[in-house]
């Protein structure tokens, strides 16, 4: 079939039903997906709180199969597209509740998916359990996959995740706020849409696994919370959503955010990603001599550089050979020490740790 090109869909919001419009997207196109299917809730009665005032749920016609198997198809379906569509080191996260969560899960990895995660999103102010029959629901599941296990280059932005939580490694439980106050969009007074999903989940979701200017697609667009924090994000956005009237709020809702400047949007580079330097090559290059003495920054411990780039300690240390890490943690007493920021030394006549020079040769690489 002649698919059009993908420009034509860029940071649009297309009406349209997933399951025809995914089939025009050109193979390998898209960078991220992030989708927010139908949950087939299977509401059947009207659900009321003991003041027997109205609760408003999902009873929409948009979440309604006849059957687990019309859902399974439904899933396949445009899981099928949405494979073809990745780029081959692109990501996709669907989000669900135990109704349908599972269910998808078994169909990403029977697709060839590999997941990556489950992330819990732990509400902090979940709806109650008005009948008190169950426990509170308060979490959904998110389920990160890479298109298939032998790509292992997808896009993880760890060390700006790490950063967002204050340097700590972040963990798969993330607890945020439904979406609420002024980011919940009213039209006269009611909720434009029953499952808007709160901006700082889809902003975590797309700092964590895109760069700017990479292409997001949401099949199940919704309020447009996924192509509005793609912009915020400078991200190009794809949305696509069968009900017009979420298509029109959507486009509103969009026409008025702008992207955020570029510096304020310049991530905390991992130092995986950089060009790896060994030790030797400082020596090699004649950044730092055989025979210098280095020392931690309290100037407890002290090595020499021998001419092949390892260490050995000076007396009175006991004597302890071998890479700059490992001498590093022997003398610490610890299983692991990073010597490029433990090990320092002199750079006209300031002392600077051993990164200082690695970052001169990286420099010099980039030229
Ligand atoms: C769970 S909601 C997504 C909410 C969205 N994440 C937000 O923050 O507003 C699912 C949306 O998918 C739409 N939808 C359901 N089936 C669809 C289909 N086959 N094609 C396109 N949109 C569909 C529904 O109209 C609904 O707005």
């Amino acid at each position: 079939m002649h698919k059009l090109k993908i420009n034509n869909f860029l940071n649009r919001i297309i009406p349209g039903n997933s399951l025809d419009i995914l089939r025009d997207i050109p193979d390998e196109s898209i960078d991220l997906i992030f989708a927010d299917p139908p949950y087939n809730l299977q509401i059947s009665n009207k659900l009321t709180r003991p003041n027997n005032s109205l609760v408003k749920g999902v009873s929409e016609e948009w979440d309604k199969f006849d059957s687990f198997d019309d859902y399974d198809k439904f899933t396949i379906q445009w899981l099928t597209q949405a494979k073809r569509i990745l780029k081959s080191d692109g990501t996709i996260w669907v989000i669900g509740s135990y109704h349908n969560i599972f269910r998808i899960g078994s169909k990403l990895q029977d697709l060839g998916f590999w997941l990556l995660n489950d992330i819990i999103w732990i509400k902090s102010n979940p709806m109650p359990n008005f009948r008190g029959r169950r426990f509170t629901n308060a979490h959904e599941t998110l389920i990160w996959s890479s298109k298939n296990k032998n790509n292992k280059s997808y896009n993880f932005n760890y060390d700006a995740m790490k950063s967002l939580n204050d340097d700590i490694q972040m963990r798969s439980d993330w607890i945020l706020p439904i979406c609420r106050g002024s980011e919940r969009i009213k039209i006269n007074g009611e909720k434009a849409h029953s499952t808007q999903k709160p901006e700082a989940l889809l902003s975590r979701v797309i700092l964590a696994s895109s760069k700017v200017g990479d292409i997001v697609l949401d099949p199940f667009s919704g309020s447009g919370t996924t192509a509005s924090v793609a912009k915020k994000l400078d991200r190009k956005f794809i949305g696509i959503e069968k009900d017009l009237n979420y298509v029109m709020v959507s486009k509103q809702r969009i026409n008025s955010i702008s992207s955020y400047d570029s510096e304020a949007l310049i991530l905390t580079e991992s130092k995986k990603s950089k060009p790896r330097i060994p030790f030797g090559q400082i020596i090699e290059r004649g950044l730092l001599k055989p025979g210098a003495i280095l020392f931690d920054n309290k100037k407890k411990y002290f090595a020499k550089i021998r001419a092949d780039g390892s260490l050995i300690t000076v007396p009175p240390n006991k004597s302890i050979s071998g890479s700059i890490h490992k001498v590093g943690a022997s003398v610490l007493g610890s299983s692991s020490c990073n010597g490029w920021d433990f090990w320092h030394y002199y750079n006209n006549k300031k002392i600077v740790p051993l990164d200082f020079f690695r970052e001169k040769l990286r420099k010099e690489k980039n030229k």
